[in-house]
């Protein structure tokens, strides 16, 4: 069943910036690389660092703890430790609101 859910003003996530939040169990990572927002689960899948205090960049989002790199589209980490990808989730703008299909 299709969910979407409000996840925060657009404001809120400015071009280079990362916004987290939560909803039921999963905690999920927005990120604007360019003007377009991506969504990922925001916990590493190494050793769960929180993403959201990571480093965006044209890769993806750098694990601020070891440093994996896991790429916004399909959330496949670029290089080791991290094995495992991110669950990425669909996201929409509408009338300037942030929503994920959870
Ligand atoms: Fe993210 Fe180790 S916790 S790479």
């Amino acid at each position: 069943m299709v969910n979407w859910v409000k996840a925060c003003d657009a404001s809120n996530v400015g071009s280079g910036e990362l916004y987290g939040f939560d909803y039921d169990d999963k905690k999920i990572l927005l990120a604007n690389l360019d003007g377009k927002i991506y969504a990922t689960d925001r916990i590493c899948t190494h050793a769960e660092a929180d993403l959201s205090t990571g480093i965006l960049s044209e890769e993806g989002i750098r694990c601020p703890l070891h440093l994996s790199v896991f790429n916004l589209e399909n959330g496949k980490p670029q290089n080791p430790p991290a094995e495992e990808s991110l669950k990425t989730y669909n996201v929409k703008i509408d009338k300037n609101e942030i929503y994920v299909e959870v």
